[in-house]
């Protein structure tokens, strides 16, 4: 994973959503039922069999990531299996990859368990939910699941009913106002981007403010016909900027 929400300091190799993606539970912005419920797993270890649901954006993966880094430290590199969407993840796959990874044995601290990361697991067809029921069940001593998807209902009822579900809804507006600016202090981002956030209550309307300021160039936006002509107010700080 890329460095932590407290790393303050520019990074072009790495975008900036992944830059600035939490590595900490505590730094997960929002939802702070299933927020503070992930803590508890983070600081007493057991984790149970986990699905975690809800809208895109809200912090499902970085919440999973973060929690199984916390968990495992240094042994996560052979204590985790990553599978994402881009993997296949059908039912050879499950009982192939998945199953030997189950099977193989890594000394780990007591409370803590090999974890499988399923993302977008509401993709995986009915076939490969059936046989990951199957190796939950076998393997539930010393390894644990965790998927991520948007909705919950599209996994089947057994793997449901063997899951904690950590249900997350969409941030407000002022949730995400916030993330942004910590990133742009962080990144130093020129003063409209500042101004624009701490001035603007509305996320559509700052999504419309950096659209206009930073997808149009300097021409385009002040020109006669540029959206910026009749904003005096936005010239005078694109100039300062
Ligand atoms: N709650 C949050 N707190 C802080 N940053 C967040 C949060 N949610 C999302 N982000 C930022 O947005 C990026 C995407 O979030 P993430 O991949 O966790 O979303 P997701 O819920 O898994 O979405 P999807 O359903 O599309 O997979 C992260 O890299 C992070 O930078
Ligand atoms: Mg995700």
């Amino acid at each position: 994973m890329a460095s932590s929400s407290s790393s303050n300091s520019a990074n072009y190799d790495v975008p900036w959503v992944e830059n600035y993606r939490p590595s900490k539970v505590v730094d997960i912005v929002g939802n702070e039922d299933a927020v503070s419920r992930l803590q508890v797993i983070a600081r007493d270890g057991n984790m149970p069999n986990l699905i975690l649901s809800g809208p895109p954006g809200t912090g499902k993966t970085t919440s999973i990531l973060a929690l199984a880094h916390e968990l495992l430290g240094p042994n996560y590199r052979e204590a985790v299996l990553e599978l994402n969407a881009s993997d296949d993840r059908g039912i050879d796959v499950v009982r192939n990859k998945i199953k030997m990874f189950a099977q193989k044995k890594v000394t780990l601290p007591p409370g803590r368990h090999k974890v499988v990361i399923l993302d977008e697991a509401d993709s995986m067809t009915s076939g490969a939910h059936q046989a990951l029921r199957r190796t939950m069940e076998i393997y539930s001593n010393s390894t644990r699941f965790t998927l991520a998807c948007n909705t919950s209902s599209k996994i089947i009822e057994p793997i449901q009913s063997r899951c904690a579900i950590v249900r997350f809804s969409r941030l407000s507006d002022q949730e995400i106002l916030g993330r942004l600016m910590v990133v742009v202090q962080a990144e130093k981002v020129c003063l409209l981007a500042k101004i624009y956030l701490a001035s603007y209550n509305s996320l559509p309307t700052v999504k419309r403010h950096f659209r206009i300021a930073f997808l149009k160039t300097p021409n385009e936006n002040s020109g006669p016909n540029g959206p910026l002509h009749n904003n005096p107010k936005a010239n005078m700080q694109w100039v300062e900027a």
